[in-house]
Order: structure tokens, then C-alpha cells, then sequence
């Protein structure tokens, strides 16, 4: 049987796989956010999952605006780094896993959840950078993915309540997959950060810092969360936060936070990073 043992939140910052890509971990201003995740890889090398799944959104690179799901599930046998503009990252393609993906598109459909099956799509830094802070960067990717990919670019995204559901749902169609997989489930994107509008460049670390704690403790609290609250206190693209939810729903109630790091800024962006332990089904 399939189990969820962990979930990872992670900032998906894509200055972030620019930094890595372009060789420029050591310089000291991004040294101080990869020393965050030294411990994460340690963690992940341990952990060594069979499967992630990978709540992110795309920025207009695999959809543009003719067409925006709100919650699409990836469920083919590889996805392509994406073009955003000056080439595809340097990094491996991502290797899907087909028969779990679509085990949980059923499961979740009949479970009244509405998926968009996506049999092709190209995966951007939203997918791919969380990977590379995991994994560092190896020559192939050691880990299966099935990407749910979330609306949070146009209004309106989905409530933190119908997002932590979601996960709950997930952890359910995990949970009944006859294969004896052990499956991480990454929540990505945030924490505070506004890109554009005459707030560009706000970061509000005491809203980050009260999330991360009611994330690990009570994170039923966050889902009242409304959409209007999370841009006034974390900024336009802070509602990418809904994301993490996700994950969080799909752990047991009681997980257990094992590793937690925040820093500001990277490229005006406010970092966080969490990694919570199932106790049951670890
Ligand atoms: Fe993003």
C-alpha cells in the first residue's frame, strides 16, 4: 500500500534556479538561503521517497491565459522543463509515475473533486526549483513526481479551506494505491512577496512567522484564511501560499515538524521552508 510519510513546504523563488544554474550558490548573498536547505537534503537522501507529489502553480509557461485550470494533475510518464523565456533550466527531465497519478485522479474525482487531467505539459521554476533545493543537482532526478499544478495567477484562485480538503482527498487516494510506495507531498510558492503595483516588494515576516506556526500546530486556523486577508498581509503573489495547504491537508493531523527555516529576501521574496513528519504512516 502507498503511504504519505513527510510533506515539504518549500518557496519556489525562480532567482533561486537561477542562482543554481548559473553557478552562484557560494556567493554569500545566496549562501545564506542554500545553507537553509543543507539539512533538507541530508533529510532527503535519508527519507529517499519513491514518489512526490509537487503542489505548484505554473506562470504562464505550460498554460497561458486561454486556458487556466484550477487544480490540474499531471498524469503522464515524463514532464519537460519548461521555456520561460531564456531556454529550459539545466536540469533533468521529470519523471511522472502514470498509474498513481491516475489512481488519483479517479479517487479524487469520484471523491467530488473536479481535476484537469493533463497527459502534456512542460514544468516550470515552480516544480522544478523546489526539486533542486531537495536534490541539489543530479544527473537524473531520484524521485518519481506527479505534479498538481494550481491556479493562483488569475482571480480567483481556490480557498485555503477547498485547498486543505483537497489534500485530505489526496492523502485518501494515496492511501488506497495497492503499490508499496512511500510518497512525499511538496506544498510550494510564497511566503510573503508582491511582484508588482505600488506595493511592490512588501514582506510581512510576522504574518510568515505566525503561518509557519499554525501551519505545524493548527493549520485548520489558516484555512479561514480568505483571499482578501492573504493579499493585504502577504502580498499579490502571497496567495501562493493556498498551495501549501494542500500538503498540509494531506498529512495526519498531528504531523510532526522536523525542520524549519525562513530567511528574507531572496530577490524580494521571503523564503520558508518546512519539512513535517508523519508519525502513523512514517
Ligand atoms: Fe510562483
Amino acid at each position: 500500500m502507498a503511504r504519505i510519510v513527510a510533506g515539504i513546504g518549500s518557496s519556489h523563488v525562480p532567482a533561486i534556479g537561477a542562482a543554481i544554474d548559473n553557478g552562484k550558490t557560494e556567493e554569500p548573498y545566496w549562501k545564506r538561503v542554500f545553507s537553509g536547505f543543507e539539512k533538507s537534503q541530508e533529510w532527503m537522501r535519508e527519507t529517499k521517497p519513491d514518489v512526490a507529489i509537487i503542489v505548484y502553480n505554473d506562470h504562464a509557461s505550460a498554460f497561458s491565459v486561454d486556458l487556466i485550470p484550477t487544480f490540474a494533475l499531471g498524469c503522464a510518464a515524463e514532464f519537460p522543463p519548461a521555456d520561460e523565456g531564456w531556454g529550459p533550466r539545466p536540469v533533468p527531465v521529470v519523471q511522472g509515475h502514470p498509474a498513481l497519478a491516475s489512481h488519483i485522479a479517479q479517487s479524487v474525482i469520484l471523491d467530488e473533486f473536479d481535476l484537469t487531467i493533463v497527459n502534456k505539459m512542460a514544468v516550470d521554476h515552480g516544480l522544478t526549483v523546489p526539486l533542486s533545493l531537495l536534490y541539489g543537482q543530479p544527473a537524473e532526478w531520484p524521485v518519481r513526481v506527479v505534479p498538481l499544478c494550481v491556479n493562483v495567477i488569475q482571480y480567483p484562485p481556490p480557498t485555503a479551506h477547498r485547498c486543505y480538503m483537497l489534500g485530505k482527498a489526496i492523502a485518501r487516494a494515496v492511501a488506497s494505491f495497492p503499490d508499496d510506495l512511500r510518497v512525499v507531498v511538496f506544498g510550494t510558492g510564497g511566503m510573503s512577496h508582491q511582484l508588482q503595483g505600488p506595493r511592490a516588494g512588501l514582506i510581512n515576516k510576522e504574518f510568515d512567522r505566525r503561518f509557519l506556526d499554525k501551519f505545524a500546530t493548527d493549520p485548520e486556523a489558516l484555512t479561514k484564511i480568505g483571499h482578501v486577508e492573504f493579499v493585504r498581509e502577504a502580498g499579490s503573489e502571497g496567495i501562493e501560499l493556498v498551495m501549501w495547504l494542500i500538503m498540509r491537508g494531506a498529512l495526519e493531523q498531528d504531523a510532526k515538524e522536523v525542520y524549519r527555516f525562513y530567511h528574507v529576501p531572496a530577490s524580494n521574496t521571503a523564503v520558508g521552508h518546512m519539512i513535517l513528519e508523519n508519525r502513523r504512516a512514517a
